[in-house]
């Protein structure tokens, strides 16, 4: 860890490019990680990432003030009446020379925060082999209730998830 102050920001619009920077660099590099994928993300414009910065949840940490992004997370909350009661973290990422200084867990951290006053639960789905993630969620407190076989399917290679759920305290 460094003394550096960990600020999460709520991105917006403005972040987009920067967003869309840091989100491929993971699709690329972790593909077994994310449901999505970076052939089909590469091809969204400035535009796409700004409405989904506009319309989504979406939070980020620049170290130092630095200009990039070094991790991001996003909190999904369904419009359906029936299943907007959870919602779901997606797109956990910290650009890999950024890693092991805090930077996942404030992440996590704000989503939860966020989440309280949103929904009654935060689910995830994480890969089944993916260490860092799952200490990363157990530490913030998730818990795993189930296994999806399959859940991922890449170039003939399946991919298990872990299902991980926390009640956030309001
Ligand atoms: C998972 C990830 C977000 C963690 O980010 P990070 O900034 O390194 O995490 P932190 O430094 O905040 O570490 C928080 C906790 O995560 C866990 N953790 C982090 N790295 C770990 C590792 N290599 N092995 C085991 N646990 C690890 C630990 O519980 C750690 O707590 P500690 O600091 O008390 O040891 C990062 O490794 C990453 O982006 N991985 C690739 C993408 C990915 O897998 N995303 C998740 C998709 S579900």
């Amino acid at each position: 860890m460094t003394g550096a102050p960990l600020a999460v920001l709520r991105l917006g619009v403005a972040d987009a490019a920067d967003f869309h920077e840091l989100r491929l660099d993971g699709l690329r590099r972790h593909p077994e990680a994310f449901g999505a994928s970076y052939e089909e993300e590469v091809r969204h414009s400035l535009e796409d990432c700004g409405r989904r910065m506009e319309s989504g949840i979406v939070f980020g940490i620049r170290r130092n003030g630095q200009h990039a992004l070094d991790g991001i997370a996003g909190l999904y909350i369904p419009e359906a009446i029936k299943t907007r009661h959870k919602g779901v973290l997606w797109g956990m990422y910290v650009r890999p020379e950024a890693r092991g200084r805090g930077l996942g867990s404030a992440l996590v951290a704000r989503v939860i925060e966020h989440a309280a006053t949103l929904v009654e639960e935060i689910t995830l789905a994480v890969g089944a082999s993916n260490a860092s993630a799952m200490g990363l969620y157990k530490s913030a407190g998730f818990e795993s209730y189930g296994l999806e076989h399959r859940a991922l399917k890449m170039a003939g290679r399946y991919v298990d998830e872990v299902l991980m759920r926390l009640v956030p305290v309001q």
